[in-house]
């Protein structure tokens, strides 16, 4: 078993449970013709976070890692009226090709693109005195992984979910001795979940037209 079954399977998926959708294939292809990495995670994984929210009942949603705006609209759509998303991006071109997507979805009106490093965002918002947010979704270089826990702790309130993507990258993250500091950003940030008393957390691996991958899930306890 490996990548060809694992696409088929997600084709499959995707195909009987993920209905075609004019925008999201819209906002994949115009990141593509941007030059954007395919970094954008899988339509039958962007509506896994769709219901995670949802079953959540998330009125307001942070995401770190706009890249295109493809995960980012598969969250808001899961807000009620008056629900607020606010994604994070440093990277200008992306966060121009995340808004006209956002735009062309309907969800201008919903969601903030705010440009410039993730860590300055966040720091802005705690200082700031932002409301808390109900469910987090943190996505962008992993060795950061740390900081934005830290800091999304920071926005937080019991029962907040925070989700983290990619943590799994093949099998490396139970290496220990791995020199990628995007393996290393991950390990730390599943060693503070583990210790912080704040947190009840776990961690899925997955399969899929992604490759060998997977999430981890935390709630704040208090
Ligand atoms: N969540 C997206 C994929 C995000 S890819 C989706 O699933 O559709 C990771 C994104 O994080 C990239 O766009 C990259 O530019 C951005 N990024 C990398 N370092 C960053 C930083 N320090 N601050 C904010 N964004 C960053
Ligand atoms: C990479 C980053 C992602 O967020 C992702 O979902 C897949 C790959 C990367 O940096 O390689
Ligand atoms: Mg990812």
């Amino acid at each position: 078993m490996s990548q060809a079954s694992w696409s088929s399977v997600d084709a499959y998926f995707s195909k009987m449970l993920v209905p075609e959708d004019g925008c999201l294939k819209q906002a994949l292809s115009d990141s593509e013709a941007a030059g954007l990495p395919p970094h954008n995670v899988a339509p039958n994984q962007g509506k896994f976070l769709h219901l995670l929210a949802r079953v959540q009942g998330a009125r307001r949603i942070l995401e770190i890692g706009t890249l295109g705006g493809y995960s980012t609209i598969w969250l808001a759509r899961a807000l009620p009226d008056e629900g607020r998303l606010v994604t994070l991006e440093a990277d200008p071109k992306n966060a121009a090709i995340a808004s006209a997507n956002i735009e062309r979805a309907g969800l201008s009106s919903v969601v903030s693109v705010c440009v410039g490093p993730a860590i300055d965002s966040l720091r802005t918002m705690v200082a700031a005195g932002e409301s808390p947010f109900d469910f987090i979704f943190i996505d962008a270089d992993k060795p950061n992984n740390p900081a934005y826990l830290e800091l999304s702790l920071q926005l937080s309130r019991p029962g907040t979910v925070i989700i983290g993507d990619n943590v799994v990258r093949e099998g490396e993250v139970a290496n220990a001795m791995s020199s990628d500091a995007r393996v290393q950003g991950v390990r730390s940030f599943l060693e503070m979940m583990s210790a912080d008393p704040r947190l009840s957390a776990t961690a899925i691996q997955t399969v899929g037209s992604k490759g060998y991958d997977g999430f981890s899930m935390a709630v704040v306890e208090s």
